[in-house]
């Protein structure tokens, strides 16, 4: 497990995001408190935080996140981010450099965990991604605990 469970993540999420006002920028001021809130919280990790869709549907942007500067555009058909953005599903790889289309942004990663947010309508609106130094750092626990967290995310921000 790379999360405590014992303070109850999810809905400390929850409060920490729950009062959103349907505006960009708010959306926005929550976005980074949920990164920062996932950074605090995920052992082992170098990077995490959003890769939201744009306009075109097609692409990923670079959102609010903690970590190493960050690549800003990944389309649909890149890397682990984009795997996860045209599945609409979770994609967790336990050796990024065994992955052939993974992007680099940080030389230190080498598992990934992306995870997807929806829409009310069912729609990917981005993604949430966490890197890790180590191998294989994350499990099917931690990846059940991140689908939480964006469900919380999209529920509070997206619906
Ligand atoms: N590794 C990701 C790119 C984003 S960085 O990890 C922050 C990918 O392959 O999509």
């Amino acid at each position: 497990m790379v999360l405590h469970k014992d303070g109850g993540i999810l809905d400390q999420l929850a409060a920490l995001i729950g009062d959103w006002d349907g505006t960009l920028q708010r959306r926005y001021c929550h976005l980074s408190n949920a990164s920062a809130f996932l950074s605090g919280w995920l052992e082992d990790i170098n990077w995490v935080g959003f890769y939201l869709v744009d306009d075109s549907g097609q692409n990923l942007v670079l959102g609010p996140f903690q970590g190493k500067v960050a690549c800003t555009d990944i389309p649909f058909a890149k890397g682990v981010c984009g795997l996860c953005a045209r599945t609409g599903k979770s994609v967790r790889v336990d050796d990024v450099h065994a992955f052939p289309d993974h992007i680099a942004c940080d030389s230190a990663s080498r598992s990934e965990l992306v995870v997807p947010l929806f829409d009310a309508k069912g729609r990917v609106m981005g993604v949430l991604d966490a890197d890790s130094p180590k191998l294989a750092r994350f499990t099917a626990d931690d990846q059940e605990l991140l689908e939480g967290a964006a469900a919380v995310i999209s529920r509070l921000l997206y619906s």
